[in-house]
């Protein structure tokens, strides 16, 4: 949800620092803000309401030396975003500055406590509540900066990563996390390096840190990293290699990341396939999924949880696993599975889909899964993630790093893994042939040129969006495997054009919809061959007889659908239980030309952010 930076070592921080906001910016961008050290041991801080370029407005004349900092990249939970609740906080003395990704649930009763023992607050937010508690704990009790770090986040329910640098100390940054994501960078000359995530480090180093929940982290220049726990108990250093490029952080030409992330797609699904697929014999091997298929032959019923576009891909899977594998499956948005008190048996599998594997509430499905003793599987994105780490076994997607909020190649991925899954199980049951497997398998290897193919609709699509730029909704229909796709597509619409568009399986237009359809409403419908076809021909007739502009997604050369369309784009046909890969592009594209042609910010659009990391 928010981005968060930091920086100890021999070279100048303020570079380094706003950087790596840059790279952090799409987890948050409506506030950004820095704190440095200087060599007097002065303690700045510097922050401004709106992007990071802002920010770089904002400091290009103040004086920004130092070797140690921190900085923030926010996107609001407490306190609108301006100036004053933009972080880094000060503490009331201004002897310690604290940046903070994640919710503090019990800030309200902190903060009342700080204010009866004299502490006054300049913001909004529950972070200047923490800077405070560790000032308070600092100051009352006379004990170190760490002791009062820990003893401070005893106290505190809810969510963090923070990072703390204090006035006087030019060595030593302070860090810890719990439910937020952090990765520690080690430098090669005695420098560290603190993020978010790995976007903000590779470009300096490729040894990185995962920081488990409950860590605390003490950077010191020219000293060995040091975790411990809130007991200070020694926590164990575990150096990774950072599987990230620099080029993969780029747009490499292109004008934003999500055209770009459209654009990858025929190499995301050959990369999410590779060793999975054997070319000759055309098995499939999941090593998560054979590692553990006792769980899943056994499994009474399998329940995904998710949140937007991964719970639109756990509705395909849905579908897939239902028709290969025969189990019984339901999708639950992990924000309502989590409190509504679900049954939850010990012979259930629960796949976790996520990008990001950051997502709170996903975060929290798994743990109650795990809590009613449920076999948690994950499908992720980001190696190392805190679902990748939380669940007992999984699959990555290998996409590459996703950096448009709007998610596309990784919605593709998703789709791909979930129907590698879903046929693998299916053979290891023998509720499919080989024959239909190794068909399956024989078009997953095909589809990155049919999305090549796919791709070359651009131009057609750039120009044809312009006829809708002004619409003010939209509906989006789709039947079986294209349902979802048809959701899909709404919620590209909505969340990069700011176009109201809702997704509705065809047949239920005449349940109450339809009523909305006149001149002014575009339906795009998801017409390709399956058996439901000749049912949406006649839900296109029952539109078109209302007055309403129907746009079809239609099979290269279908004349019968062309006729009955006041607009088509063709697309290639592959088995229908694939034709939510190859259908999702034309959406993703006419989504992204809309909002280029309406001159919405596609990549960092109003009020989202890449990752949800509260709730
Ligand atoms: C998708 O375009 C959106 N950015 C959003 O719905 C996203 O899919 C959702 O927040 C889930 O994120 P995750 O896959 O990282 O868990």
């Amino acid at each position: 949800m928010c981005g968060i930076v930091g920086y100890v070592g021999r070279r100048q921080a303020y570079p380094i620092l706003i950087k790596g906001l840059h790279r952090l910016e799409y987890r948050g961008y409506d506030s950004a803000g820095l704190a440095l050290v200087d060599s007097g041991g002065v303690l700045n801080v510097f922050k401004s309401k709106g992007k990071v370029a802002e920010l770089e407005k904002f400091v290009e004349s103040k004086d920004l030396d130092g070797t140690i900092g921190i900085a923030h990249t926010r996107w609001a939970t407490h306190g609108e975003p301006n100036d004053v609740n933009a972080h880094p906080h000060y503490s009331d003395s201004g002897e310690i500055a604290l940046i903070h990704n994640g919710i503090i649930e019990n800030y309200r009763v902190l903060k009342d406590a700080l204010i009866e023992n004299g502490y006054k607050f300049k913001s909004d937010t529950d972070t200047e509540v923490l800077v405070n508690l560790i000032e308070y704990i600092k100051v009352s009790s006379g004990c170190t900066l760490l002791e009062a770090v820990q003893q401070a986040l005893k106290q505190v329910v809810g969510a963090y990563a923070i990072a703390v640098v204090e006035r006087g100390n030019q060595d030593r940054v302070i860090a810890a996390r719990r439910s937020s994501p952090m990765v520690i960078g080690i430098g090669n000359d005695g420098d560290y390096f603190l993020a978010s995530d790995g976007a903000s480090i590779i470009d300096y180093t490729d040894k990185i840190v995962y920081v488990k929940d409950g860590e605390v982290v003490i950077m010191e220049r020219d000293k060995p990293l040091k975790i411990v726990n809130l007991d200070n108990e020694k926590g164990k250093i575990d150096i990774k290699k950072l599987e990230l490029s620099i080029s993969q952080l780029e747009k490499g030409g292109y004008p934003h990341f999500m055209i770009k992330e459209i654009f990858e797609q025929p190499k995301t699904i050959v990369d999410c396939t590779r060793g999975r697929i054997n070319a000759e014999t055309r098995d499939i091997i999941l090593s998560g999924v054979m590692d553990n298929l006792d769980k899943f032959l056994a499994a009474r019923r399998i329940i995904f949880v998710a949140c937007g576009t991964s719970w639109h891909a756990s509705l395909i899977g849905e579908y897939l696993i239902e028709e290969f594998c025969r189990i019984p499956v339901e999708v639950e948005y992990a924000s309502e599975f989590r409190y509504r008190n679900p049954v939850i048996h010990s012979d259930d599998v629960v796949i976790a889909v996520s990008q990001s594997g950051e997502t709170a509430d996903t975060l929290a499905a798994i743990e109650l899964a795990k809590e009613h003793g449920a076999f948690v599987y994950g499908i992720c994105n980001v190696i190392g993630s805190s679902i990748a780490r939380a669940t007992a076994s999984g699959t990555y997607i290998h996409v590459g790093p996703e950096i448009g909020v709007a998610s596309t190649k990784a919605f593709t991925g998703q789709v791909t893994v979930l129907t590698m899954l879903a046929v693998a199980i299916a053979r290891a049951k023998g509720t499919i042939t080989v024959d239909k497997a190794h068909q399956i398998a024989g078009d997953l290897l095909g589809l990155p040129s049919v999305i090549e193919e796919t791709l070359k609709l651009n131009d057609f699509i750039a120009d044809f969006s312009k006829i809708f730029t002004y619409a003010h909704n939209f509906i989006y229909l789709g039947r079986g495997y294209n349902y979802p796709t048809a959701l899909e597509g709404a919620l590209k619409l909505k969340e990069i054009s700011y176009i109201h568009a809702e997704g509705y399986p065809a047949a239920e237009m005449k349940h109450g919809p339809i009523a909305l359809i006149d001149s002014e409403l575009p339906t795009i419908a998801i017409a390709t061959p399956d058996h439901t076809y000749e049912k949406t021909a006649s839900n296109i007739e029952e539109i078109k007889a209302r007055g309403g502009k129907v746009i079809t997604i239609i099979a290269k050369g279908d004349e019968q659908m062309q006729r009955i369309s006041d607009y088509y784009i063709e697309v290639p046909v592959v088995a229908e239980s694939l034709m939510p890969i190859v259908v999702s592009v034309p959406l993703q594209l006419l989504a992204y030309h809309i909002a280029v042609n309406k001159g919405r910010d596609v990549d960092m659009p109003r009020n989202l952010a890449k990752s949800v990391t509260v709730e």
